[in-house]
């Protein structure tokens, strides 16, 4: 006979624990959520290192982006810009299996860790009642990527989800199984030529009936194991510094910036100096703790925040290669790549 042990927290969803699993949200906690595609795993996207949460629990090795949920337009409002023809969609198809990529609004204040650190941010309007009710609960907006362990199969039944996560996520809020079963449809807005990232159920005819203009699809072919792409950086953008990047630093050249990790006290700069005499505007701490949910949460904000043509590189402390730190150890070799 097969026992199962385990934790897990499957709760049905309903007026009473509906604002339990806001609670836990409003807290940092992952909550996996009914929507009519796939089971979400959620955090609040306003909430960085909850959204770093999601990568440690999902077991991704890489930061992608994930996809922003809101329960409607109006929600979606101060966080990306939204031109005439998004609107159109919007009117159309949400709510629905509809993901459009929008360029960020510079006052967003969406975890940047969303965005992958790049200029765009991945919104969608669910139109399961559970997933509306939670949203409309929180009243912040979800990071939800379908809530799975990076390399198993999207989840359509909360026992998928206890399976693949189990004990991972605080809460599943459970509703039966999902009727699209196919994971949204995900349309590129943030140019002037929309393209389809990933098919779903809402196909190119459908979208280019509303634009009046033709949509191409730009399919990128997913490893299912890795969830990497298999032709890396090909379509999906990644963010890359405008300077260069050094990796593993234990001392300062003279005019670069310095990303720290843990105590920087004792860094010297070469030729006389010290790290810890630099102007706030070269210096940033991605977590003084050596805490990598911290540090992921911060990754792409201290960046940019570095990210100045006044210094002449950006020295950066080793991270150790556990954890979320293989995450952002991959993002910064990539960095460190693309700048040399
Ligand atoms: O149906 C769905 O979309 C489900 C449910 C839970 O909403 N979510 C989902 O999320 O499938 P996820 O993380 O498994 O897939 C999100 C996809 C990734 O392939 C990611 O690369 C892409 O969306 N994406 C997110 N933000 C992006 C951005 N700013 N630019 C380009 N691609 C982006
Ligand atoms: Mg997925």
């Amino acid at each position: 006979m097969l026992v199962l042990i385990t934790m897990v927290n499957i709760i049905t969803a309903n007026a009473g624990s509906i604002p339990d699993a806001a609670a836990i949200l409003r807290q940092g906690g992952l909550v996996a959520f009914p929507t009519e595609t796939v089971y979400g795993l959620g955090a609040n996207a306003l909430d960085g290192q909850a959204v770093a949460r999601i990568f440690a629990a999902k077991g991704r090795p890489q930061f992608n982006p994930l996809i922003v949920h809101v329960a409607d337009i109006r929600m979606a409002a101060p966080f990306v810009e939204m031109n005439d023809r998004a609107r159109a969609l919007a009117a159309q198809f949400w709510p629905g299996p509809l993901t459009m990529i929008l360029p960020r609004l510079s006052s967003c204040p969406v975890s940047d860790l969303c965005s992958a650190g790049l200029p765009t941010l991945a919104i969608r309007v669910p139109a399961h009642k559970t997933a509306q009710q939670l949203l409309k609960e929180c009243g912040f907006p979800l990071a939800a990527p379908s809530a799975n362990l990076s390399g198993h199969l999207s989840p359509t039944t909360p026992a998928h989800v206890a399976e693949s996560l189990g004990d991972k996520v605080d809460m599943i809020l459970a509703a039966g199984a999902c009727n699209v079963g196919l994971e949204s449809t995900i349309l590129d807005m943030s140019t002037d030529q929309p393209a389809i990232l990933r098919a779903g159920a809402i196909d190119a005819q459908q979208i280019a009936d509303i634009l009046g203009q033709d949509v191409r699809y730009e399919i990128e072919a997913i490893d299912q194991k890795t969830e990497k792409p298999k032709s890396p950086g090909q379509l999906l953008r990644h963010y890359a510094p405008g300077i260069s990047v050094r990796l593993n630093a234990i001392d300062l050249e003279a005019g670069e910036a310095l990303l720290a990790f843990g105590t920087d006290k004792f860094m010297g700069i070469k030729g006389g100096g010290s790290a810890k005499n630099l102007p706030d505007t070269a210096r940033r701490n991605l977590s003084e703790n050596s805490d990598l949910t911290e540090a992921a949460a911060n990754l792409f904000r201290m960046l940019h925040d570095l990210d100045r043509p006044e210094h002449k590189a950006i020295a950066i402390m080793a991270i150790p290669e556990k954890g979320l730190g293989i995450a952002i150890n991959e993002r910064l070799k990539r960095a460190e790549n693309a700048t040399k």
